[in-house]
Formats: structure tokens, sequence, C-alpha cells
């Protein structure tokens, strides 16, 4: 059960509006309207009355005779400002139809009636749903005013594309029926509802590697590998999701970024090791998903190295310094250290065990590079997981985000036991 709080401005959408109201209350939610004046020329104040059992508001000077309240709530004895209290008093604000006009002044900030003055004070989830013309839904004003409202991190449903109210028009711009929007509601409340909600790496320090560092040759070249990044900023992504604090060192990584994630770029393996050393101590635990390199140019050239006059080209490389085991050497047992290996090939497991054992992990990840369906630039990932009881486990192939779920359960696991362990030890 939520409070919805609906503002219906003035279009033929608005009969839609009415059904969306009986649909709200029946699956139990409490409801209360304002409309756009133009909008009574559509639907009158008393259709939304009759249903709701709630005064329907319309200037920002109105008096509201329910004092703010909710149907569900007790009328509060003072008369509180009316376009302050219901944006407090409701879960999530519903804006259906948008027209055209509506949605400008939105973007504008403007507070000219009640349905845009509680746009302005509401700190709820806004869902915004416009409706108009086709001819106006594509005109280029229109389109930046949508764009500012997503920016600013309102949610918009997309209007349907089909038969408009003027006779033979067909376009896109039609309001989606009311139980896609009643669907859409309930989905953005429970989206809310999850962020407030206890999540299980509430508060956890994670630091993740992702990418592959590139080792330069000359100022132009370089030595790098195929890792793009993604299984990392997945990882990244579930993780912040599930409430951790989360830091990623991105090498050479042009993905899509998480506002909830803080981002250090680097290039060389060298940068990337400074990046982890100076942050390991503060972290709680460590996913190293970068594909560091194992060698680099002992000397890169500066400028561009010319091919007049040579045959051919040697290039000496030095091993660069393992990070992971450097780390994983050092760590307080309260930290939980997690590594990848790229194998490919029937010695997968042997050569995931060894990694386990040789560079003092708690996890290795696995996956087969062989394997062209998955790993490296692939949405895709299959990996096998092998702990400290040598048992491999192996979640099933699926998105990479999926996969980080299989990891980041594992790594919850870990971190309950070193928890439990730090406080009894
Ligand atoms: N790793 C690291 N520092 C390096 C090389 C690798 O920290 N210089 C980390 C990777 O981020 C990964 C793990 O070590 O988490 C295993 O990397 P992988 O390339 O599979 O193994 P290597 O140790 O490099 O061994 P090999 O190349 O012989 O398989």
């Amino acid at each position: 059960m939520a409070r919805i709080l609906l503002g219906v401005s003035g279009g033929i959408a608005a009969y839609k509006s009415v059904e969306f109201t009986r649909l709200a209350i029946k699956a139990g939610h409490a409801v209360r309207v304002v409309q756009t004046p133009d909008s009574l020329n559509f639907v009158g104040k008393s259709t939304f009355e009759g249903i709701t059992g709630a005064p329907v508001l319309t200037g920002q000077f109105e008096r509201d005779p329910a004092g703010g309240a909710f149907p569900d709530q007790p009328r509060p004895a003072h008369d509180p400002i009316g376009h302050l209290e219901l944006a407090a008093n409701c879960d999530i604000y519903v804006i259906a139809p948008a027209t055209a006009n509506t949605i400008a002044k939105l973007a504008g900030g403007f507070a000219d009636n009640m349905l845009t003055a509680l746009a302005l004070s509401c700190r709820k989830p806004l869902l915004v749903a416009p409706a108009m013309n086709n001819e106006m839904y594509v005109n280029a004003a229109t389109r930046e005013n949508i764009e500012a409202l997503r920016r600013r991190g309102l949610t918009l449903i997309e209007p349907e594309t089909g038969e408009l109210a003027s006779k033979g028009e067909y376009g896109i711009g039609r309001l989606p029926e009311p139980a896609t929007l009643l669907a859409e509601t309930e989905r953005l409340l429970a989206g809310a509802q999850a962020e407030f909600a206890p999540r299980s790496l509430d508060g956890l320090k994670l630091l993740i590697s992702a990418g592959g560092t590139r080792e330069p040759i000359d100022e132009v070249r370089f030595v790098g590998n195929r890792s793009s990044g993604r299984m990392g900023f997945a990882i990244a992504d579930e993780a912040a999701a599930r409430g951790a604090e989360v830091t990623v060192i991105a090498a050479n990584v042009s993905l899509q970024r998480n506002e909830r994630v803080e981002y250090v770029d680097v290039g060389t393996a060298a940068e990337l090791q400074r990046e982890i050393e100076t942050r390991f101590d503060a972290c709680e635990a460590l996913i190293m998903a970068a594909a560091v390199a194992d060698f680099r140019p002992v000397e890169p050239q500066a400028g561009k190295i010319k091919k007049r006059g040579r045959e051919s080209l040697a290039i000496e490389l030095e091993a660069t310094r393992d990070i992971l085991s450097a780390v994983a050497a050092r760590r307080r047992p309260d930290q939980v250290v997690v590594g990848f290996a790229a194998e490919a090939g029937p010695d997968l497991l042997a050569e995931a065990q060894r990694k386990l054992e040789q560079k003092g992990l708690d996890l290795v990840v696995a996956n087969d590079i062989a394997d062209a369906a998955i790993g490296f630039e692939s949405t895709e990932n299959e990996v096998v997981m092998i702990g400290a009881d040598l048992r491999p486990e192996r979640p099933p192939r699926g998105s990479k985000r999926l996969v980080a779920q299989a990891i980041l359960d594992r790594l919850e696991r870990l971190a309950g036991e070193r928890r439990e362990a730090g406080q009894t030890g």
C-alpha cells in the first residue's frame, strides 16, 4: 500500500487517469488528485473526488479541506500549506497525462498551479507520463524539455504509438493504458522502498580493479590486452546496489559510469599498483578483476618510433610486480582478497587453485578465455569460483551482472565469516 499523488494536466488522455485512479485504489493504494485548471475541460473534479473520497485541488492558493492528508491519514489539527503537505505525505508523485505545456513548465521550474508547485516541492520519486499530439511530442522544444527532466532524475514513461485523439491521426503520443501506468508506478515504488531497506553489503568498503593496463612502447603505441572492464564494472554496479561503498580503479575503461561508485582512472600497471597499494589498507575487500600486464617495455621511447631504415624492431620487456600477491601478503585477517584467473584450456581448475594458494587469496574467479562466447568484450560470462575449501562452484552462464551477483553472494559469506572471526578472535 502506498500514497499516490496524481497530477492530471489538460489533455484528452485525462479520462485514462480516472481509470488509473480506480485501479490504484482497488490495488489498495491511497490516492490524492490535483488537476491543472485546463484539465477541468476534460474531466471534472467531482469524478476524481467521488473515486478517491478526497478533495481535488487545482490552484496553489486553494485551501485543502483535508489539510494535505491522504484518505488513510487523519486530518491534521492545523491548516498546513497544501503544496508542501501533499508532497511530504505522498510516496510517489505521478503526473499523467503530462501535456507539452506542463512538461515545459516542469523543465523550467515553474510553480504557477498546484500540480507544478507540488512538483517543485516534492522530494519523492516523480513519474511523468507525457501524452500529446504526435507533432507536439516530436517538436525539438518538447524533446529538450523531456531530456532536461530525465537528466534531473525524473522517470518518464514513453508514450505509445497508435491512433491519436484527433480523427485519422496516427503517431506517437498516446498515454499508456492505466494498468501499464500502475505497474510502472509500483515498480518505481518498489525500487524507492528498496533504497531505504537495509542491504546485504551495507557500508562494506570495497576496492575493485577493472579493465586492462597499457604499457607504453613509445608515446603512441602500447602493449595492452583485450579486457574491456565490463566484468569489474558489473561487480561495482551490483555491489553499489547492495549498499557497498565502492571504489573502482579503472584501467582504460570506456564504459558508462555509476554515480554511486567512485572511479580512479589509471593507464599502466605501475599506476594501478600505486592506487591499489595506497587504498588497500582502508578497504575491507579487494576484487582484482583487471587484466594487468605481466611484462612492460624496459625503456619506453620518447616521441614515435620511426619505421624508416628498420627491417625489424625488438622491444625488451621486463616483468611487472604482481600487485595481488603483494597486497595479499600484507593483508589484515579481516580483509577479503579475491583474484581472477584468465585461463585457456583443460588446466583451468588446477591453475586457479595454484593462483589461490600462491597468491594467498580467499577466492579465485576463473574464466575460460578459449571460449569466444564469454569473457573479454562479450556481455556474457561463465566462471568457476574456487575458495579455501577447494570445492569448485559454477554459477550459471549469463550476463556479467548475473555473474557479478554470484561473486558477491560468495563475498558476502566470506566477509561475514571474517567479521565473526574478528569479533571472537
Ligand atoms: N594480477 C596482478 N598483478 C599482475 C598480474 C596479475 O595483480 N602483475 C592479478 C590479476 O588482476 C588477477 C590475478 O592476478 O586477479 C591473476 O591474473 P592472471 O593474468 O590470470 O595470472 P598471472 O598471475 O598473471 O599468471 P599467468 O599469466 O601465468 O596465468
